[in-house]
């Protein structure tokens, strides 16, 4: 899979997905599109939806209506791994990994789709992005750091080479000097064209990064814009994640 050319309009866009969840509706038409060469930060408070759109966008959980474009074309893969396939990988919230694996097997249990040839490749250059797993690759995944194990996380995306990489919080419970690395890495694979939407519930370290912005709101898009001008409303945000309380 290769990330998109320079100045290339490669978009990602979700169009009025709707979702239930436990027969409840979780999602009522939300919108939102992420450009090639960008971060997008897609934040909201607790419940607003915002991992159930990143499900649904992965093929995890199946929607009632709307679609998935991907540069302009509708996107008919509905599973999973035919997501993947089509360049859009997903590191889902919860930075898990494989306790009994080892770090080696946790990276190349997520790269099974990829021919034997390019596995190799695809594995340097995920390591030369994270050097700081390379010698971890024996031991365990649960001998890992929250941090470190997110660097798999993140590195199993990455080893599908996608074009739009969508990271359900990646910050969470992690140190501060962990989550500028990850970002720094977000910035790195930003910087060869990839796509990046980037999902918080904390929104400093979010819309320091993105270009663009959303904010979910039980279900539903309470803005769509770029970071910047979030960044001077803190009322649009205050609403947002007062409504939830
Ligand atoms: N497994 C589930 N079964 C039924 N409903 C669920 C399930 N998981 C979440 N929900 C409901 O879906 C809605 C959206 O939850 P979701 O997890 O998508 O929000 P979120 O924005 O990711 O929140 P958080 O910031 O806590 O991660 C909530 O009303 C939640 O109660
Ligand atoms: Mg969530």
């Amino acid at each position: 899979m290769r990330a998109c050319e320079q100045g290339e309009a490669g978009e990602l866009r979700l169009d009025e997905l709707v979702l239930d969840r436990g027969g409840k509706r979780v999602l009522h038409g939300v919108s939102l599109s992420v450009r090639c060469g960008e971060i997008t930060a897609l934040v909201g408070p607790n419940g607003a939806g915002k991992s159930s759109t990143v499900m649904a966008l992965a093929g995890l959980l199946p929607r009632v209506s709307g679609r998935v474009m991907l540069d302009g074309a509708v996107l008919m893969a509905r599973r999973a791994e035919q997501v993947r396939a089509a360049g859009i990988a997903v590191v889902p919230e919860g930075h898990r990994v494989l306790g009994d694996l080892s770090v080696r097997d946790n990276l190349l249990a997520a790269a099974t789709a990829l021919p034997g040839p390019q596995l190799k490749g695809a594995l340097e250059d995920v390591l030369a992005i994270f050097p700081e797993l390379e010698p971890k690759l024996a031991l365990a995944g649960r001998s890992l750091s929250g941090g470190q194990k997110q660097m798999v996380c993140v590195a199993q995306a990455l080893l599908a080479r996608p074009r739009f990489l969508v990271v359900d919080e990646l910050s969470l419970g992690l140190a501060p000097m962990v989550v500028k690395r990850l970002v720094g890495v977000l910035q790195q694979v930003v910087a060869q064209g990839v796509g990046v939407l980037l999902i918080e519930q904390f929104t400093t370290v979010a819309l320091a990064v993105s270009q663009q912005a959303f904010v979910l709101e039980r279900g539903r898009v309470a803005y769509a814009g770029t970071a910047a001008e979030l960044r001077q409303r803190p009322d649009i945000l205050h609403g947002s994640y007062l409504a939830a309380g």
